[in-house]
């Protein structure tokens, strides 16, 4: 539509290839991601065949397709400190080891691409805004779950102790 019918449609894209995680949108009030969507089967599970896109939910429009991801995401992506917080100097001349094994629990939550769909579908942060929510939970678990930090207790505690931390998450 922005191609061929209206240039001044705002929506974030990039790599039109489901890797950067810059095109979320709800799609017949479904959370994805727009170049990783089927225009056939977006119409085929739509009502009269026409397609509805809106901006994703729980965080603010700034433009048509475009939300505020500052406001909400990256805001609580950086709550739960992403990154690793290992004891002691770094080993020398070389990087931290770990078995491959140790790292498959975390692996789908270091693929994640941050594309704030997950945020658009939390109805626990539809009820409580301040929700850390999916995103952040994800984050702070991809830091739990890595055997070369030491706050794995740090970050637990903190997150259950935050009054809209882990425990408002209904799964
Ligand atoms: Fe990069 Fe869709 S444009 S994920």
């Amino acid at each position: 539509a922005k191609g061929r019918f209206d240039g001044s449609i705002g929506i974030r894209c990039s790599c039109k290839a489901a890797i950067c995680g810059s095109c979320g949108v709800r799609v017949n009030g479904q959370p994805g991601l727009a170049c990783h969507t089927h225009l056939d089967r977006a119409r085929a599970a739509s009502k009269d065949g026409v397609i509805e896109i809106e901006p994703m939910g729980n965080m603010p429009v700034i433009k048509d397709l475009i939300v505020d991801m500052d406001a909400v995401h990256w805001k609580k992506i950086q709550r739960v400190t992403p990154w690793l917080l290992p004891e002691g100097d770094p080993p020398e001349n070389e990087e931290y080891k770990v078995p491959a094994e140790a790292m498959i629990d975390v692996t789908q939550s270091m693929a994640c691409i941050q594309c704030g769909v997950c945020v658009s579908a939390c109805l626990s942060l539809e009820v409580d805004p301040e929700f850390i929510g999916p995103a952040a939970l994800a984050k702070a678990y991809r830091f739990v779950g890595d055997p070369r930090d030491d706050e794995t207790e740090e970050r637990l505690k903190d997150l259950a102790e935050d009054p809209h931390g882990i425990y408002d998450c209904t799964h």
